[in-house]
């Protein structure tokens, strides 16, 4: 049966291409930026490790690592397709993290991420399905070369520099700034407690589908009240894993319409109106204590990516090609950095 769904698929990408492909546009000059980002990347990742310990190049702070479990509901035939066309149970590690690329206090204001893998995933390159999400549901890049520019202005000491790059007004990215200033000024007591979104396309079979995760209708047990310590959002998740189960609805939402959906710019949130987001499976994390360092050894170790995925989900648009060199590099690096500070201190 799986195997009848994938052969259709292959058939329908190679009657309609331009379609299947999401209508995906690449510039000439993206693989040049892509090979300047990755560079940036690698460059951060190196600075940082003099301190002792290489971190993510983006998302360096983890809350936690949790176990879960991800269970696929029976759906209508035009949602069961690739990861959701069979009922069953994956087990999971879903890491919960801040966005920047430093280690800073729970209180600055920043994106907040949610990286689930799905383990056991026999048909995916990488042995797993991952799905990488944050607390909003737009990117503030565009496209590779928007994200060159950005990183530009911040090694100038100077990121305004990206949203006003010279005095003419048509050059300002003001939709750009707008994202940012929603993102870093949302209030995050529970990681546990908040919405997450993909905002960048996949493949859902011939089309194209965003995903998000919602909490299901639970209140947190343990109300975060202290947000002076610099850990409070680890803290809090604790708190509530100490003493209750966590869950989220995990959602699709399919591409329903070409111009107003875009696979190519991440700034444009796809209208809820015109295609809802359906939930298609249900992620239940379990009561447990991560907060042990062991827990956060591994937690350091594992490598997410938005390319650890089936074909039917393979991801879509520039920002996502952006990603698949940049999260390859950034954890090879980090981890054989690792290993050789490793290897350095077990010889005293
Ligand atoms: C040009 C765009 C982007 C660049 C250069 C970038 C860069 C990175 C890097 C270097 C990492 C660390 C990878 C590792 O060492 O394992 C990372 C992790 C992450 N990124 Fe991005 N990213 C981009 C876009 C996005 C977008 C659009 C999202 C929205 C969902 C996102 C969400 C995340 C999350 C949640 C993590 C943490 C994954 C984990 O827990 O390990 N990133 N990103």
């Amino acid at each position: 049966m799986l195997n009848r769904r994938f052969l259709l698929w292959l058939f329908l990408m190679s009657l309609f291409p331009s379609y299947v492909l999401g209508n995906q546009e690449i510039s000439k000059d993206e693989s040049k930026s892509i090979q300047d980002i990755v560079q940036i990347v690698e460059r951060s990742i190196r600075a940082e490790a003099e301190k002792g310990f290489a971190r993510r190049g983006a998302h360096a702070k983890a809350h936690g690592c949790v176990k879960a479990q991800f269970r696929v509901l029976p759906l209508p035939n035009e949602l069961s397709l690739g990861m959701f066309s069979e009922v069953r149970e994956y087990p999971a590690w879903i890491r919960f993290s801040n966005g920047a690329d430093k280690v800073q206090d729970d209180s600055a204001g920043d994106g907040r991420g949610m990286a689930i893998k799905l383990m056991h995933v026999d048909r995916s390159p990488s042995g797993t399905q991952d799905f990488v999400m944050l607390n909003h549901p737009t990117f503030f890049v565009k496209n590779a070369a928007d994200y060159v520019e950005f990183q530009k202005a911040i090694a100038t000491d100077s990121p305004i520099k990206f949203f006003f790059p010279d005095p003419n007004p048509l050059h300002f990215r003001l939709h750009e700034l707008g994202i940012v200033m929603a993102i870093r000024s949302k209030k995050v007591n529970n990681p546990l407690d908040i919405q997450y979104w993909s905002t960048t396309p996949y493949r859902f079979g011939v089309t194209a589908m965003k995903f998000s995760t919602r909490p299901c209708n639970r209140p947190t047990p343990a109300l975060a009240t202290d947000t002076s310590s610099a850990n409070y959002l680890r803290q809090n998740m604790q708190e509530h894993l100490d003493r209750d189960d966590a869950c989220f609805d995990f959602m699709i939402q399919l591409r329903k319409r070409a111009t107003e959906m875009p696979v190519e710019d991440p700034t444009i949130e796809w209208s809820e109106k015109d295609s809802p987001f359906i939930t298609v499976a249900k992620i239940t994390i379990p009561a447990q204590r991560f907060d042990t360092p062991e827990q956060q050894k591994f937690c350091e170790d594992l490598a997410f990516s938005p390319w650890h995925a089936i074909p039917e989900h393979e991801p879509l648009g520039g920002i996502n090609r952006v990603r698949k060199a940049v999260y390859e590099a950034s954890s090879r690096i980090r981890q054989d950095l690792n290993r050789a500070f490793e290897r350095e201190s077990a010889g005293f």
